[in-house]
């Protein structure tokens, strides 16, 4: 958190004595910590939704790169004589293209690719080109071709920022790879591939214009995340990393459920050679036809191999979710239920697939799935110990829809992998008779944690500070699994507004000093969704924005953030007059919640000020003797004057933390009106 301390100045004036009326006294329990926080309390969520992953986190550039989308040509503009084959080497993306003489020679045949809302590449990097190629037995056993990044706009005599020569050498399938440098910087480009003839020219005849079969057409940067090559961009990895995440829940959110079973998400199509995971339907595509993307599908790079080796890069604990037989509740009725979801007794083959998850992550090699873990470059397990069963799904009055398919689920689950913990979902309400339906059935089910989703406005978040303090101690833990608030504005166009101004950010700020104080029933806690494309998103607030070069932290990330790094081991009992600081009557706006860190030491005070007026307030750390051991103090402070700002891709650090040093004697402090503040005292 070096950047925290780049604008002290600023701090230095928040946090100077401002007179307020009341001096609230918050009494700190320093000498009696309570609940351990789990290290999986602050997490990630990650779907495939606002081009996350394909477009996204993962940085393939070539869109359609196996021609297997519903238009095979879909991405590709195509020139001269090709055609789409569907006999190619690999048998789940069976489609390639042929590239033809044109017929003349002064015509071309030339594919060109546009990318993820372009090929954008920058002056001097690498990128490593890759395709399958061969020569079509009636076409002799050579080929040549020569691929481009082109720079359309560029106002020069030529297109082309970087290019190299192939020569295809006979009739088998063989992967070619070439490093591109491009000479200048270009956001909106192409790839462009042209058929030549043996001096590299344009085919003269028919005869020196052989044809050439292309297949898994790929663009990557050199520089990614780790430097694996094919893998995660860099700078969207480092911003989870960057998070300190304790828990990793992927694949979604929805795109598990599917539109129909057939879309549905299937963790065995995403590992093994990425040339052979067969390309799925994102059901981003069409969800909203305001914002329709035809182009949107699941390439699977990204698949649970990477989501694995993800979670250990970040330290988090993997929380994969699989369908649980239910296809989207919102999209599919109940009445008939067999047609659109899977009927219970036909459940076995969708609880296989989360047994032999389990043995994907954690079997030995010499196990079916262990070993292909192993083959795919990690012998040694993953660990996983926790799954969850089910998204979004619910039970109606007059049928437990989900609940009797998780009952089976788990009955299985518990004899076959018995270390592993089970989490339920509560389903998309966080209150209301579905919420009411499954909560008391998720404790009678036995399942470990249930998945609460809560996108709600401001008023929910301030007047829900005290949600988990009446829990039930002895049922499930509780998985906050995909929360945001969402704010009230208005567009232009008079359309509710959602995204990420400072004001929702602050709102989540107070709401979580709640769910801290609960760490006792509360373990996970993840905002959703996690990244969107600023060309390509369906749903908003989100937590990372980027474009293709760049990329920027909202405000409730670094709310995320600051929890996340400041967690603590455990809470320290921290109260108001008798009662919890959550925005209560009298309480004049604050919130408010306190950890230790046993093992640094430290005592770590988050505060939250909703009012419009500056907050006195006296930190009564109840334990003198100890208390008085502080060597140093510093507090970060998240502001901003306008309750509608927002950080963006020009403006990435126009709201972030400001950390300032305090006095380690410091008890009394004042809080400035819409402020969240983390205090620490260390030793
Ligand atoms: O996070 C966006 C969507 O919200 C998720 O896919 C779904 O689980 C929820 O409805």
């Amino acid at each position: 958190m070096k950047r925290l301390s780049l604008l002290t100045l600023f701090a230095a004036t928040l946090c100077s004595p401002i007179t307020a009326q009341v001096t609230h006294t918050f009494d700190i329990q320093t000498a009696k910590p309570g609940a351990v926080i789990q290290p999986t309390m602050y997490g990630i969520f990650f779907e495939d939704i606002n081009f996350g992953a394909d477009g996204g986190l993962y940085a393939e550039m070539v869109k359609n790169r196996s021609f297997e989308f519903e238009n095979p040509w879909m991405g590709w503009n195509t020139t001269g004589n090709v055609e789409i084959r569907d006999d190619g080497p690999f048998d789940r993306n069976p489609h390639y293209a042929r590239l033809n003489f044109s017929g003349h020679r002064v015509k071309h045949t030339a594919i060109e690719n546009e990318g993820f809302f372009g090929i954008s590449v920058k002056k001097g990097e690498t990128y490593k080109f890759s395709v399958y190629a061969r020569v079509p037995e009636e076409a002799g056993n050579k080929a040549y071709f020569e691929v481009q990044i082109c720079d359309k706009a560029l106002d020069l005599n030529q297109h082309k920022l970087a290019s190299a020569k192939i020569t295809v050498e006979g009739n088998e399938w063989e992967k070619y790879e070439v490093d591109l440098t491009p000479f200048a910087t270009c956001e909106d480009g192409v790839l462009r591939i042209f058929l030549r003839n043996s001096k590299f020219r344009k085919p003269q005849n028919a005869v020196d214009g052989p044809s050439l079969d292309l297949e898994h057409v790929s663009l990557f940067p050199a520089k990614t995340w780790k430097d694996r090559p094919g893998g995660m961009r860099q700078d969207l990895a480092q911003a989870l990393y960057d998070l300190h995440p304790g828990i990793f829940r992927f694949p979604g959110g929805c795109i598990v459920e599917g539109t129909d079973l057939a879309d549905r998400y299937q963790w065995k199509h995403t590992v093994g050679p990425v040339e052979n995971r067969p390309l799925n339907l994102n059901r981003w595509q069409y969800e909203f036809d305001y914002r329709f993307y035809p182009d949107y599908y699941q390439s699977y790079g990204l698949g649970f191999f990477e989501y694995f080796q993800l979670s250990e890069d970040f330290g988090a604990e993997p929380l994969p979710v699989l369908n649980c037989g239910m296809t989207c509740q919102y999209e599919n009725p109940i009445e008939g239920e067999a047609t659109y979801h899977v009927a219970v007794e036909d459940l076995d083959p969708y609880i296989q697939d989360a047994v032999d998850l389990v043995e994907f992550a954690n079997g030995d090699v010499s196990t079916t799935w262990g070993k292909l873990r192993a083959e795919m470059g990690h012998p040694e397990p993953f660990n996983l110990k926790f799954l969850a069963i089910g998204n979004e799904q619910w039970d109606y009055k007059d049928n437990p829809a989900y609940t009797k398919r998780l009952a089976r689920f788990i009955e299985v689950l518990r004899k076959k992998c018995p270390g592993i913990k089970i989490i339920g979902t509560t389903g998309p309400n966080s209150e209301g008779w579905d919420f009411d339906l499954l909560q008391p059935r998720m404790k009678q089910l036995g399942v470990d944690l249930y998945d609460e989703h809560f996108y709600r406005n401001e008023e929910w978040f301030l007047s829900h500070g005290l949600r988990y303090d009446s829990y039930d101690r002895k049922g499930p833990k509780v998985f906050a699994g995909e929360y945001a608030c969402h704010g009230k504005g208005k567009y232009s166009d008079g359309k509710e507004k959602k995204c990420n101004h400072f004001e929702t950010s602050l709102y989540e700020a107070a709401f979580l000093t709640g769910v801290e104080r609960n760490a006792d029933i509360v373990h996970m806690a993840t905002y959703a969704p996690l990244f969107a494309h600023v060309k390509g998103w369906q749903w908003r607030p989100d937590l990372i924005w980027f474009d293709n070069f760049r990329s920027f932290r909202s405000i409730s990330y670094y709310v995320q953030q600051l929890y996340s790094h400041y967690k603590g081991s455990h809470v320290l009992p921290l109260t108001m007059a008798g009662k919890p600081v959550a925005g209560q009557e009298g309480q004049d706006g604050l919130f408010a919640s306190a950890v230790v860190d046993e093992v640094a030491g430290s005592v770590i005070v988050k505060v939250a000020n909703v009012s419009d007026t500056p907050a006195s307030i006296h930190l009564n750390l109840l334990n003198k003797k100890k208390a008085a051991q502080f060597t140093s103090a510093e507090v970060i402070t998240l502001h901003s004057d306008d309750l509608d700002a927002e950080n963006s891709l020009d403006n990435p650090e126009a709201v972030v933390p400001v950390k300032t040093d305090l006095d380690a004697n410091s008890r009394d402090i004042t809080i400035g009106p819409k402020t969240f503040q983390v205090y620490i005292f260390k030793r």
